[in-house]
């Protein structure tokens, strides 16, 4: 049986931030979520979470977790106190328990599997993550004899300049056999220069303590600051686009894109430069997306294209074109074959297929029929000033250039706007609708100067 608990009490104070470290955002996951995904090989009987600092928060950004337990560690003082907090909860527990800092983002899953199985094959008491890296800054230093066996780990502000030189370092991952860890959990001492109870001076009651190397040193990257947030997000990012071009995803320019890692891309899709693609967003086959295009939690039909265009929470059926400079937000349905481009903003309306809205367009709390044309310039007043309203147009309506339709309104099919039209009242099928002053025509007329002089010279 093995059990997860994972450290996320601390306040994270070289964050320098109101939000707690743990829920940084890394690539649409916090930090803390990531944490989590990294223990589905292992399928633990029970994930623990030890939360203190803001824990309102971090339970509040689980709530999609319902088999989480939080344990409160009320004063942070430190990683091995934070631990001693799960005493009480893990009074029958027997079997292992893997120990993962939640500031550790990167490992990969596989990466875990093996450690516990070294754990396992090996009946140690402890099995401990580390790499050799070439700056350690910052990290524990890990000391064993020759068999991988550790003798020590002292943390970096706690080293001597000799212990300095050992490059091997802690990655805050660990798979403890929980009867030994519990039994000498109380034994710890803040005997260092923080005056906090270390986690990882356990090794000195335990035997045996192994470590194993893992050989990407960029799996185990900790996040204490902002700049290490920046560079666990540019390993994030060289690792899913690898992974999409493998699947058959052309990405034009790879270092001008970024992808989260809750996108889906099917093959055949071409990403051009200055694109963005975030949370739940899936993009269908043959696609091109860019250049200069954020899409967030939207799907993109097949075949489609998105020109410098920013898509937020809406559906494309295939064969659509969006942009250059279209705007869709509020959960914006386009149909199959619409055109909507050239600064165009879409908010919560509904296009059906065939639909085009080429030029300088709001439609708002629309829904709009098949193979409808809407003029240059034609503007939804969906908003008396207290309240949003609706428009429906009907299949095949064409509305004129500069048209406003003031909501609430409908028209019905097959209706013709002249355009410049104020449209206030609903219209039948197959109507016409001329909606403004009449052109007044005054021949021979000309404007008199007030100057005397009609010859300026
Ligand atoms: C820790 C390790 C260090 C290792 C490094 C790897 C210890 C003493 N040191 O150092 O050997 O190289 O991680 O990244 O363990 N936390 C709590 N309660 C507390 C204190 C911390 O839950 O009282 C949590 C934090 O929220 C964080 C994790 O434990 O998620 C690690 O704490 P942090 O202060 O970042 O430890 P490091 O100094 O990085
Ligand atoms: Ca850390």
């Amino acid at each position: 049986m093995v059990a997860v608990a994972i450290l996320a009490a601390g306040k994270g104070t070289r964050m320098k931030s109101r939000l707690p470290k743990v829920l940084h955002r890394l690539g649409g996951r916090s930090l803390l979520e990531r944490v989590l995904g990294c223990t589905s090989g292992i399928r633990p009987t029970r994930r623990l979470v030890i939360v203190g600092y803001a824990s309102d928060l971090v339970k509040e950004s689980l709530t999609e977790l319902p088999d989480l337990e939080f344990v409160e560690q009320k004063e942070q003082l430190g990683t091995g106190h934070a631990v001693q907090q799960l005493s009480p909860h893990l009074q029958d527990f027997q079997g292992d328990l893997v120990i993962l800092n939640g500031d550790v983002p990167l490992l990969r899953p596989e990466t875990l599997t093996s450690l516990l199985q070294v754990h396992k094959d090996c009946q140690n008491a402890a099995t401990i993550l580390t790499t050799q890296l070439s700056d350690a800054t910052g990290y524990g230093r890990v000391f064993c004899d020759d068999n991988n066996l550790v003798t020590q780990i002292v943390e970096d502000r706690d080293c001597t300049t000799a212990q300095r030189q050992n490059h091997r370092v802690n990655a805050g991952i660990y798979c403890f056999r929980w009867s030994a860890l519990a039994q000498v959990l109380p034994k710890l001492q803040p005997n260092n220069t923080q005056q906090e109870y270390y986690l990882t001076d356990v090794v000195h009651f335990l035997d045996p303590v192994m470590a194993v190397d893992v050989p990407d040193d960029q799996e185990i990257l900790g996040i204490n600051d902002r700049k290490q947030l920046a560079t666990a997000y540019e390993i994030l990012q060289a690792r899913l686009k690898d992974s999409w071009m493998t699947d058959g995803v052309t990405i034009v320019d790879p270092d001008s894109v970024t992808i989260d890692d809750t996108v889906q891309i099917e093959p055949d899709v071409v990403i051009e430069p200055q694109t963005h693609l975030r949370g739940q967003t899936v993009i269908r086959s043959g696609c091109r997306i860019g250049p200069g295009s954020l899409v967030e939690n939207s799907e993109i039909g097949e075949n489609s294209t998105v020109l410098f265009s920013v898509v937020l929470e809406s559906i494309v059926q295939p064969n659509a074109q969006i942009g250059p400079y279209a705007h869709l937000r509020g959960r914006v349905q386009v149909g199959e074959g619409c055109r909507v481009g050239n600064f165009v903003e879409l908010k919560n309306t509904t296009l059906g297929d065939r639909t085009n809205v080429a030029h300088l367009s709001y439609l708002g709390d629309a829904t709009v029929g098949n193979r409808v044309n809407v003029g240059a310039g034609t503007i939804t007043a969906n908003y008396d000033g207290v309240k949003k309203h609706r428009t429906q147009i009907g299949d095949r309506t064409k509305t004129g250039a500069n048209s406003v339709l003031v909501a609430p309104i409908t028209l019905g099919t097959d209706v013709t706007i002249a355009a410049g039209s104020t449209v206030t009242d609903d219209v039948p099928d197959d109507s016409l609708v001329i909606a403004r002053t009449r052109q007044v025509i005054k021949p021979g007329w000309r404007l008199i100067p007030k100057s005397t002089d009609n010859n300026p010279s």
